[in-house]
């Protein structure tokens, strides 16, 4: 046959890196994984949920409408938990947040989606944290969006470098692609970093600065998905939903995924208008609401208590694992290899001396994987933005879902791998 029937998309969508490393880990029995994002099976709730299943399920009145479909928007009473959760975690922020401005999805990587299928056609440009969430980069290069690196700091991103790639995008006569900026602002994924509301701030500002020369808003998309899993150390910062103007420019995308369940897979949006009602419609032909038991299972554990008191389990293991993880690196990793500091998420971040890459075709990555330990490698986490070369130095190293021991004996490899290449 000639032509592919695949639509320009199916074609121009590039197989995601996540698949591959997974695919790579699967392929190797006994190599430890420090790649995947996934949570800690051992502290999944399984007694939690089948106490509240058990709950829902023993009578008609409550089981039956959690068995049935729902509103596209979401389940009321979990929209309402929503709200008071998010204000809860600003700390009792005084602007109250209407559950009318909550919607429900599929996990926040859902809402991601259609922010942009709502907000961007081919050809626009976000401006993403150089590096980033890498699925985010994948949503962006399956629809033809293009993505354009700020730098980002230990707090959050280098505002100057802002103004700079928002100044040059004006002169270039670009600034009219221009929809968001997509901003990971807690323990951020790969890095470790959190945003200070400052930042979030001084960057609402200046999209603010350059609209009228856009010719249309610029959002600040902000998403919050590993906000619960602090350490506990410093408080998380609020978000930038408490701003001034954040109502109709700060777009929110957060998660029960993380600190509950990944395999719930609920998550949610607080959007301003008009993206509300266009995110909802999408979602309408999308799969007109999300699972109504486990919203059901959710707005259970959230009234009860019982999420909350989950959460601090969640978040002691990883600062647990987080220091265990430390503590190898410190024994095994060559001195001059950089780490970040992070108070929270999944991930740690290394950085190599320049020019020693740990790229996908390096000898470091290679060798790691015939000496049976995976990290992400950094380059995988840059956007294809050719105004800068793509870093190679870097790995991103998960905690995560590794047990303890499995911790160790990953570092101490990847250790020993090290040591062969850095000097
Ligand atoms: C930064 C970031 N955002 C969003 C998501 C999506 O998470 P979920 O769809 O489970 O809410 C992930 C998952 O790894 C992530 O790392």
């Amino acid at each position: 046959m000639k032509n592919s029937a695949l639509s320009a998309l199916g074609r121009r969508t590039a197989p995601p890196p996540i698949s591959w490393l997974i695919k790579t880990a699967l392929a190797r029995p006994k190599l430890i994984s420090l790649a995947a994002g996934f949570t800690d099976n051992a502290t999944l709730p399984t007694e939690i949920s089948r106490t509240l299943l058990n709950e829902m399920l023993r009578s008609p009145k409550t089981g039956q409408p959690a068995l049935q479909y729902g509103t596209t928007a979401g389940e009321n009473n979990l929209r309402q938990l929503t709200a008071t959760h998010l204000q809860k975690l600003d700390g009792g922020h005084d602007r109250a947040l209407s559950p009318d401005r909550v919607i429900i999805t599929g996990g926040s990587q859902q809402l991601l989606y259609m922010t942009i299928e709502a907000l961007c056609d081919e050809g626009d440009i976000v401006l993403v944290e150089d590096p980033t969430y890498f699925v985010f980069l994948g949503i962006l290069q399956s629809r033809g969006i293009q993505a354009r690196g700020v730098k980002l700091e230990r707090d959050g991103i280098d505002l100057a470098h802002l103004e700079k790639v928002l100044e040059r995008l004006k002169k270039s006569g670009e600034l009219r692609h221009v929809k968001a900026l997509y901003l990971v602002t807690y323990f951020q994924n790969p890095t470790g970093a959190t945003s200070s509301l400052a930042k979030k701030s001084a960057a609402l500002k200046l999209l603010k600065k350059f609209e009228r020369d856009a010719g249309h808003p610029l959002y600040l998309l902000e998403d919050a998905a590993y906000r619960e899993l602090s350490f506990g150390g410093d408080a998380a910062p609020p978000t930038a939903l408490t701003l001034p103007g954040a109502k109709e420019r700060v777009i929110y995308a957060g998660t029960y995924s993380k600190p509950f369940a990944t395999g719930v897979r609920v998550g949610f949006g607080i959007l301003p208008e008009p993206l509300y009602t266009a995110v909802l419609r999408i979602k309408g032909n999308h799969d007109f609401g999300t699972a109504n038991l486990l919203q059901h299972l959710l707005a259970r554990a959230l009234a009860t208590g019982l999420y909350d008191r989950h959460v601090a389990k969640v978040q002691k293991n990883y600062a647990r694992k987080a220091r265990v993880m430390r503590q190898a690196m410190a024994k095994h990793f060559p001195a001059n290899v950089e780490i970040w500091k992070s108070g929270g998420g999944l991930y740690l971040w290394a950085r190599l001396p320049k020019g020693i890459s740990a790229g996908v075709k390096s000898k470091v990555f290679q060798t790691a994987l015939k000496s049976n330990v995976l990290y992400v490698p950094g380059e995988l986490c840059y956007a294809d933005d050719l105004s800068r070369a793509k870093p190679d130095n870097e790995l991103r190293i998960s905690f995560g879902s590794a047990s303890e021991e499995n911790i160790r004996k990953g570092i101490a490899r990847l250790g020993k791998v090290l040591r062969k290449f850095v000097r």
